[in-house]
Formats: structure tokens, C-alpha cells, sequence
């Protein structure tokens, strides 16, 4: 009988601003590979892109967009990856991904937009098979340093984001694919908590790949 091969699994990692979230994707992205796993670690925005230029003025505050459109662009950039996540899902590869379509719903839906309308434009991007919510609490992010010059980077808005981030949580429900970690803990023990969760993946799974919001 012919060996059933697994595709690779799709983990997201989410959080606010100063939650540690890159540092956290590095290690990650360390440890799985000194696990011999075939690791590929994407970060959204890809201000590379054309798209993702735009995306990058904006954040920088060089330049203006209307909320919606600046919406759409985010999720335009995911779709710009979307076919090579799923290629590389198929081929066996891990995909590791710093922010994805919960950062949109999140950070527009903290701006005002109704919830359901941010929702619509990833719909159909392929589904993480884990996404780790890094929360941080308003009182361990003021600590951690200042915010820098970029666009969203204000406390306000942060505790809108950080509120949000818990209705999308919510409405992922349980089963194990929506993981809020404790991120005012250390940085080894957030390290650890993470790795608990992703180990099982690190091999593959047989679980078809979802599509959002399915
Ligand atoms: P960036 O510096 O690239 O990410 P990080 O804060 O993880 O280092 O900044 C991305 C900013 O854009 C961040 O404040 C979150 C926000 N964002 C959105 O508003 N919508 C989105 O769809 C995504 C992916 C990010
Ligand atoms: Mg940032």
C-alpha cells in the first residue's frame, strides 16, 4: 500500500503590537527547524509587493487612504500569497505566518467598520490549521518599550484591537484551533506554551485544508 503523505501544517500567529509576536515567530521557526521540519516563515503585510508598498506608505503615515480601501488592500496582499501557501501546504512544507486575516478583522473592525463587511475579502483564503493569539494586557505592553512612529500604534486603539481580537476568538469557537497564550508571561515560557501546541503539527496532518470562514 502506498504511504499516505500528509501535507504540511498551516500555523498563524497573532497578537497586538509589542505582544512579542516576531520574537516569538523566530524561535519558533528555530526550533521547528532544528526538529528537521521543512519550515517556510511568511509575514503579512508583505510590504514587498506592489500592493505591499502601498500597505507600507500607509503604515508609515506618508500617505492617506480611505479605510475600506486601505481593507482591502491587506487582504489583496494575502491573496497575492494565498496559491503559493496552498502549494507549499500540499508539497509537505510547514507554513509559519506572522499575522493574517484575524489582523484584518481586528485592526478594521477597531477602527469602525462593520464586522461583517472586513470579513468578506478573505473569505475563501486557505484556513490555519492552528492560529496562537499572543495577548499581551494593556499594563505588560506599556512596559515593553515605546510604541514607534507607525500608524495604529496608540494605546486607545490597541485595547480596540485587543477587544476585537476576542470576538474573533469567540466566533472561531473551541476545537482546538483558536489558542489565546498568555504573552505578559516570559518570553521561554510563551516559547514553551507555543511549542506545546505546535509539536503535534510539526509532523503534518491529514486534515483537509479549510477555507475561511468555513
Ligand atoms: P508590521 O510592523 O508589519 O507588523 P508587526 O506589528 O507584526 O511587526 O505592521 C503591520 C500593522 O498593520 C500592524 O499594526 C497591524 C496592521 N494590520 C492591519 O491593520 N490589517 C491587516 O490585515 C494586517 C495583516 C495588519
Ligand atoms: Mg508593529
Amino acid at each position: 500500500m502506498p504511504e499516505v503523505t500528509k501535507r504540511g501544517a498551516f500555523v498563524v500567529i497573532e497578537g497586538l503590537d509589542r505582544s512579542g509576536k516576531s520574537t516569538q515567530c523566530t524561535l519558533l521557526l528555530e526550533q521547528l527547524r532544528s526538529a528537521g521540519v521543512d519550515v517556510k516563515l511568511l509575514k503579512v503585510p508583505d510590504r514587498t509587493t506592489t500592493i505591499g508598498k502601498v500597505i507600507d506608505s500607509y503604515l508609515r503615515k506618508e500617505s492617506e487612504l480611505d479605510d475600506r480601501a486601505i481593507h482591502l488592500l491587506f487582504s489583496a496582499n494575502r491573496w497575492e500569497v494565498a496559491s503559493s501557501i496552498e502549494s507549499s501546504l500540499r508539497a509537505g512544507t510547514l507554513i509559519l505566518c506572522d499575522r493574517y486575516a484575524f489582523s484584518g478583522l481586528a485592526f478594521s473592525s477597531a477602527q469602525g467598520l462593520p464586522y461583517t463587511w472586513c470579513r468578506a475579502p478573505d473569505a475563501g483564503l486557505p484556513a490555519p490549521d492552528i492560529t496562537l493569539l499572543l495577548d499581551v494586557s494593556p499594563e505588560a505592553q506599556a512596559k515593553r518599550g515605546g510604541f514607534g512612529a507607525e500608524r495604529y500604534e496608540q494605546t486607545e486603539l490597541q485595547e480596540r484591537v485587543r477587544a476585537a481580537f476576542e470576538r474573533v476568538g469567540d466566533e472561531m469557537g473551541g476545537g482546538g484551533r483558536w489558542v489565546v497564550v498568555d504573552a505578559d508571561a516570559e518570553q521561554e515560557a510563551v516559547a514553551r506554551e507555543l511549542w506545546r501546541h505546535v509539536e503535534p503539527l510539526a509532523q503534518g496532518t491529514d486534515e483537509p485544508l479549510r477555507r475561511l470562514w468555513d
